[in-house]
């Protein structure tokens, strides 16, 4: 497994995306095919660019095929788990993850908009289709069950399923649903059974300042993140680690 240096400029992995996702990209050999000529206007930046975006937006990729991605998605199992449930908490789990999320996260790892140089590495290479094949795989998968620490539950469900009008805070469960699951049309994502460890950090980065892009959809959770403090965080990603099993047993079940 290699992976790229962590010293990447953004600017040029940018480019060098672009350029490969345009080489790679089925419209391209479809063009190709047609007429040859086109392929020198490609190694420009801004003809490879141009060339991407309706590669992007065309409806050439199929929905994800679980049993291809299932193979696709063996280079993932090293640190996601081979049914997407990680054992090192540092890692997400992706098992029960929309497939329409993972390719989201997939796509802004390797726009460089999401920066993190181990996916960074491992999302390179993927095609958009192969994307779709391994979302699909692991969005078949379920989550295994975590546990809240109890010390925190309280908080953290408040904070979950009512927010905190007094710091501006809305109810996670607004967009990510009442058991966690999230909403996949609108790439809301499954928080149930995630590791508290890595909601915790991706909480944090929010609130320290990271942003995965400059849409509106990447303002969101920056922008609530910067209200929560640090025992807010703890215990909002405690609860939602647990949260799967609290539906059945835990305090959440007495609401
Ligand atoms: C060497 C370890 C490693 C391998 C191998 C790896 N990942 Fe990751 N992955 C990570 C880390 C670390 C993160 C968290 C990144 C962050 O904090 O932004 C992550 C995050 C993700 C996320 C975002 C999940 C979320 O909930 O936001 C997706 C999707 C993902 N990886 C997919 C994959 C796929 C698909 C593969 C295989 C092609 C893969 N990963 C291989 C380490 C790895
Ligand atoms: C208005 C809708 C909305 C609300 C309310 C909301 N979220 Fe989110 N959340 C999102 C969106 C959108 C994303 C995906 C972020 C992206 O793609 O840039 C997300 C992503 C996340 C993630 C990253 C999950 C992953 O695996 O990548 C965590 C953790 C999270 N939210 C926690 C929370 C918590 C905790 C609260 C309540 C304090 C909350 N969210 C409230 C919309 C919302």
């Amino acid at each position: 497994m290699s992976f790229r240096p962590a010293g990447f400029r953004p600017a040029v992995v940018r480019y060098a995306v672009a350029l490969v996702f345009a080489l790679s990209s089925g419209a391209i050999f479809a063009q190709e095919a047609k007429n040859p000529a086109p392929a020198a206007t490609a190694a420009t930046p801004a003809a490879a660019e141009q060339a991407a975006k309706p590669a992007e937006a065309t409806a050439a990729v199929k929905p994800g095929d679980v049993t291809a991605g299932q193979g696709k998605a063996a280079a993932c199992g090293a640190c996601h788990g081979m049914d997407g449930n990680s054992t090192d908490p540092q890692y997400p789990k992706l098992a029960g993850q929309s497939e329409a999320y993972i390719v989201h996260q997939l796509t802004n790892f390797k726009s460089g908009k999401r920066q993190n140089p181990i996916m960074l590495g491992m999302a390179t290479p993927l095609s958009e289709q192969d994307m779709h094949d391994i979302g699909a795989y692991f969005a078949s998968k379920s989550a295994l069950p975590g546990v809240a620490d109890q010390a925190l539950v309280a908080r953290g469900e408040q904070l979950y399923r009512q927010g905190d009008t007094s710091k501006g805070v809305p109810a996670c469960m607004a967009c990510h649903s009442i058991d966690g699951r999230g909403n996949p049309g609108a790439m809301y994502p499954q928080l149930t059974s995630q590791h508290a460890q890595y909601i915790e950090a991706t909480l944090k980065a929010w609130h320290d300042g990271t942003v995965w892009g400059e849409d509106a959809h990447a303002q969101i959770m920056p922008g609530i993140a910067k209200k929560l403090d640090e025992k807010d965080i703890a215990a909002v990603a405690s609860y939602v680690e647990g949260l799967h099993a609290a539906e059945g047993a835990g305090p959440s079940a007495a609401k």
